[in-house]
């Protein structure tokens, strides 16, 4: 039929431009929607949390510990944009500087704050162009917070996002008023990389107190309830967590109250039911007999 109107030669010719250009559409959309979706969110800026002091949210006892904090995941930066101090890095970094640095090195970057008195080695000076170990160089002073430096109170900076570490790196060569020596270009390029390349990733976080006592139960091998009782199964969710809470609670086994507040002080998450939290005196009494009969 349709050799009537064009040869099979032209036909077939016909066909291929065709198929080209479906190719061309084919990869136009794909580019249009996963390379440019993607290269725009690499591009977003990931928001700044604020620089806050101490807050007494979490444990009284230690307004330093760190607060409850979901994992987030931030994009890749833009080298651009922490290569080189800008106004805004350099005041973050300065805020940052005043409440995380300024305790060993000083505010004015001497190596004579308040915590530096019994140290040995002694906080870096920072407006001095001598004894660095890692050296002065934007690279050297990243490495710097990354790592720490072993044998003295200088601990890595690992929780600090890349972005307020570069940050804190500007600050401290501006405290400085030396040439801190020309960057490897080699090295800052790879720095570079590693900022544009990959995104990161802040875990879960709990306070440390939270995390060590979670830890030291479940560090007490108690053996598993075995929950056959019925009124066990109504209260025991998990055999196994809620021995180790048990092994936790000291003397339970004589003692009512000290079973419940055991028991709701560490509620959810510790092997039994949010359900204990309603049980009247009567009920706990009974719930610490069927416990104590396994
Ligand atoms: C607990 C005290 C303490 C705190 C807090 C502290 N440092 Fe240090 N820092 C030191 C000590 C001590 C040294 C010297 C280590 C040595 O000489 O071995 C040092 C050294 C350094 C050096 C020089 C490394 C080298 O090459 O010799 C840099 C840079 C530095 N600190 C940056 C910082 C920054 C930025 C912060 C804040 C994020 C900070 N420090 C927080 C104690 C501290």
């Amino acid at each position: 039929m349709i050799d009537r109107y064009v040869s099979p030669a032209e036909f077939k010719r016909l066909v291929s431009a065709l198929l080209v250009v479906l190719g061309f559409i084919a990869l136009a959309a794909l580019f249009g929607f996963i390379v440019v979706p993607g290269l725009r969110y690499q591009a977003q800026a990931a928001p700044d949390t604020p620089v806050q002091g101490a807050r007494g949210q979490t444990g009284w006892l230690d307004p330093t510990d760190f607060p409850v904090t979901r994992k987030q995941v931030i994009p890749p930066i833009d080298p651009k944009t922490v290569m080189t101090p800008n106004p805004e890095l350099l005041a973050r970094g300065k805020a940052l500087y005043a409440q995380i640095c300024a305790t060993c090195h000083g505010a004015e970057g001497k190596g004579d704050g308040p915590a530096a008195k019994g140290l040995n080695p002694k906080p870096r000076n920072f407006t001095e162009p001598a004894g660095w170990k890692n050296g002065a160089r934007l690279e050297d002073i990243y490495k710097t917070l990354d790592e720490g430096i072993k044998g003295s109170a200088m601990m890595a900076y690992k929780d600090l996002r890349r972005k307020d570490r570069m940050a804190l790196v500007h600050v401290v060569q501006s405290l400085g008023a030396f040439d801190h020596g020309p960057s490897d270009p080699q090295a800052q390029e790879a720095l570079a990389k590693s900022f544009a390349s990959a995104g990161e990733v802040i875990p879960n976080r709990i306070p440390v107190r939270e995390a060590i006592d979670k830890l030291s139960q479940e560090y007490q091998s108690a053996p598993a309830l075995t929950a056959t009782d019925p009124f066990l199964r109504d209260y025991v969710l998990d055999a196994r967590k809620a021995a180790q809470t048990l092994a936790g609670i000291p003397g339970w086994e004589a003692n009512d109250e000290a079973l419940a507040a055991g028991i709701t002080a560490t509620l959810p998450g510790n092997g039994f039911a949010p359900a204990v939290a309603t049980c009247t005196p009567t009920r706990w009494t009974q719930l610490r007999l069927a416990l104590a009969r396994k």
